[in-house]
């Protein structure tokens, strides 16, 4: 079939799917024992009668009508193009997402569609494999993953607003990127964002990011943990929409970063895909995109999922080392990968329904691992955050203990820029870490600007230059 057979044959097959026919409901968070609770996702809801959280439930009988080749081929067919909203990442995979909302009442920012990096040097200098991917979706509107959820979750308040719901405005408890998402998407809409941050916690970056969008920006004194407490009673007092992951739309926008990844792989899940775990939401939120993958055909596997914990912040790590027998919150304490500073995460239900399907591992990294892995990997060609660091730190070690193989393809998730985390970087570069030996540092050379001096440091740090000069 040429290409623009193809494109026809996409666009009968779009045209005999009316969105209509597809629909999602919010459920009880409850896969061992399925309950007869549901509601429309135009409720403003966020738990269940008895406290559990909620699950956005495709209808996948409707979904299932048909096959992996029609949603290969419609999924591919919207990539690279501007048509409104499929343009987007997110979007594209509409149907999937949020079947029933109108074009009209979507904000997008075409978030998405981010790059899929060989990190050829770091795999084969450091960890002697081939297959070594990087998922950059911190290449994104506000510069991390969490513009994929929040597409989605602004969308639906837009909607519900438009639906005359009462709804003020939408909060959230941020450690930073959550907060920057929200208020970008609902500056776009025209919508109030109120935002909690635990003071001097987070980064400039990030703070101005919030601000620069012109949310109401609350800097408290307390930690993550403290936020999100004090977010959750004033929802209950006031009518604004709660943004945090604990909402499930914004996992149904994250899934799509799985779905993305086996599209970039020509619809094959990789062997392996680490992700860094804070709140614990995105874990579960990429095992629903590769499960919906697999179960509507469109690959046959799914990854086993890694899940790389701050040493500092590790709640999950020693759930799961206790062999998933006791969970208890910790009191987390401050790390370089500061948005997963989290001891009581929301979504741990979610994160150990994940792992446990997919054959999944938790891992931790101290803080030198994690920001010497940071540095490593930046003197490849990446430019990474702490966070990257973690899941970069888990992957070593995995590979170290002979767990990932030098020939399994590999995922990591890279879930932000790094360019919003300059401060700790220079800091490492300029060796004023102490706790920290800063290994990988590489310090500018303050040198008199004259042409001998210039020479004499270019002779000490080029290697070529140097063995010139001892063969003359
Ligand atoms: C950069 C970064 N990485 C990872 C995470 C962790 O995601 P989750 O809280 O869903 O585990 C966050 C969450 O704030 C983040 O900002």
């Amino acid at each position: 079939m040429t290409s623009e057979n193809v494109d026809n044959e996409v666009l009968k097959l779009s045209l005999s799917h009316p969105s209509a026919t597809f629909s999602a409901k919010y459920v009880p968070f409850s896969p061992h024992e399925p309950m007869n609770e549901s509601y429309s996702l135009d409720e403003i809801i966020y738990r269940s009668k008895d406290g559990k959280l909620l699950d956005v439930q495709h209808d996948m009988d409707a979904l299932k009508k048909f096959d992996g080749k029609y949603w290969k081929d419609l999924f591919d067919s919207r990539l690279g193009k501007n048509t409104w909203p499929y343009g987007s990442g997110v979007w594209s995979k509409k149907e999937w997402v949020l079947p029933e909302i109108d074009n009209e009442d979507v904000v997008s920012a075409f978030e998405g569609n981010t790059n899929l990096f060989w990190a050829e040097r770091f795999g084969k200098e450091i960890l002697g494999m081939n297959d070594l991917w990087v998922k950059q979706c911190g290449i994104s509107h506000t510069g991390s993953f969490k513009d994929l959820g929040m597409t989605v979750l602004v969308s639906q308040a837009n909607r519900m607003r438009k639906l005359k719901k009462n709804l003020i405005g939408v909060g959230c408890a941020s450690t930073g990127d959550t907060s920057a998402a929200l208020s970008a998407y609902c500056a776009a809409a025209g919508i109030p964002a109120i935002i909690f941050l635990p003071a001097n916690k987070i980064s400039i970056a990030q703070l101005v990011q919030p601000i620069a969008n012109g949310a109401i920006v609350l800097s408290l004194d307390t930690d993550f943990d403290g936020c999100m407490r004090l977010i959750r009673e004033v929802t209950e007092c006031l009518p604004i929409y709660l943004a945090n992951s604990l909402n499930s739309l914004r996992l149904e926008g994250q899934k799509t970063a799985a779905i993305e990844i086996c599209q970039q792989f020509d619809w094959k899940a990789p062997d392996w895909v680490i992700v860094p775990g804070g709140n614990l939401g995105n874990v579960y939120a990429l095992y629903k995109g590769f499960l919906m993958c697999r179960e509507l055909g469109l690959t046959d596997s799914i990854p086993r999922l890694v899940c790389a914990q701050a040493a500092n912040a590790n709640p999950l790590y020693l759930y799961y080392k206790s062999g998933w027998n006791e969970f208890l919150p910790v009191k987390a304490s401050p790390t370089f990968a500061s948005a997963i500073q989290i001891g009581d995460p929301v979504s741990i239900e979610r994160a150990v329904y994940a792992l446990r399907n997919s054959d999944g591992i938790v891992e931790e990294a101290t803080e030198e691992e994690l920001m010497d892995a940071s540095a490593q990997a930046d003197l490849t060609g990446m430019f990474t955050r702490p966070h990257t660091g973690v899941a970069l730190s888990a992957l070593k070690k995995l590979r170290q203990r002979g767990v990932i193989a030098s020939t399994d393809r590999t995922v990591v998730v890279s879930t932000a820029n790094g360019l919003k985390f300059t401060q700790s970087k220079i800091a490492y570069h300029s060796k004023e870490l102490p706790e920290l030996q800063c290994k990988f540092a590489n310090s500018p050379v303050e040198v008199k600007a004259d042409l001998e001096s210039v020479m004499d440091v270019l002779k000490s740090r080029l290697p070529s230059l140097q063995k010139k000069n001892s063969a003359s």
